[in-house]
């Protein structure tokens, strides 16, 4: 399998932090893989990483055999990587068929990406029919014209991920989709998931192991920056290290 995405002692650090502490991730193209590791131990700030949100204070970020280090996130998702927020981050005074729009007008920005989508109609054509698409996939097409501030929590995730999905993904972060759902939301959008994961590679950040061990191919254990442990998720589990650090701390 070739690689989607992989880092070289990538180091991210605020001050005397260090957040990110020379991390070596790989993830295959096609592969589902879990990030999982306690509060504040780096995992956001690694996908911040990744997906071009801050630049690294150390090591190379390389995307489809491509050093992306220096390319900014726009420039990420042209080339096929789309990510969620540990917080929705939808807007609430906008309706959901507006919020899918304008998110691919923002994330795809660039000076010849808008020429495109303004001027030229089979472009337009596309990327409307993408947001439809992805709206279908999520279940949410009915709810296209409602603002997006009556929406259940539970769907401004699903609309989320939508926004996403309508990016046309080749690499997909997940940066905690789960976390603040009901058990009943949890179940849909691991269905959801579950449906959709053969169509691009999928990393996901979650906090409670148990919630996607069904979900997941390979596990990467985050402990103070660095990357602890990582293999299949019950191989994983068992290791010394992990138990210690994330075991007894919370609830798995
Ligand atoms: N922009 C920032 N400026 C300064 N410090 C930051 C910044 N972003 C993250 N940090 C710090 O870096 C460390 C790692 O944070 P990060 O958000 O990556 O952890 P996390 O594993 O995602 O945690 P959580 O499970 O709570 O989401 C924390 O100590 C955090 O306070
Ligand atoms: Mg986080």
């Amino acid at each position: 399998m070739s690689e989607m995405i992989s880092t070289s002692g990538l180091t991210k650090k605020f001050k005397e932090l260090v957040a990110v502490n020379q991390v070596n991730f790989r993830v295959a193209e096609g592969q589902v893989a879990g990030v999982i590791g306690p509060n504040g131990s780096g995992k956001t700030t690694l996908f911040n990483l990744l997906s071009g949100y801050f630049p690294p204070s150390e090591g190379q970020v390389t995307f489809q055999g491509e050093d992306v280090t220096g390319q900014p996130p726009e420039a990420r998702v042209a080339m096929g990587m789309a990510r969620t927020f540990q917080l929705v981050s939808v807007f609430d005074h906008l309706t959901v068929w507006e919020n899918l729009v304008l998110s691919n007008v923002r994330f795809r920005h660039n000076g010849s990406w808008l020429t495109n989508f303004f001027f030229k109609n089979a472009r337009k054509k596309a990327i409307l029919e993408y947001c439809q698409e992805s709206l279908d996939t999520v279940a949410l097409s009915d709810q296209a014209g409602t603002v997006t501030s009556e929406l259940s929590y539970g769907d401004k995730r699903m609309l989320e991920i939508a926004i996403a999905l309508s990016l046309k993904p080749k690499l997909l972060l997940l940066d905690e989709p789960l976390a603040g759902l009901s058990d009943h939301e949890i179940g849909e959008v691991i269905e959801l998931l579950q449906k959709v994961k053969s169509d691009f590679t999928l990393v996901i950040i979650e906090h409670k192991i148990s919630k996607i061990m069904d979900l997941v191919e390979s596990l990467s254990v985050m402990n103070e920056g660095a990357i602890i442990c990582e293999g299949e998720p019950d191989e994983v589990l068992s290791n010394t290290d992990v138990r210690e650090c994330y075991w007894g701390r919370e609830d798995c």
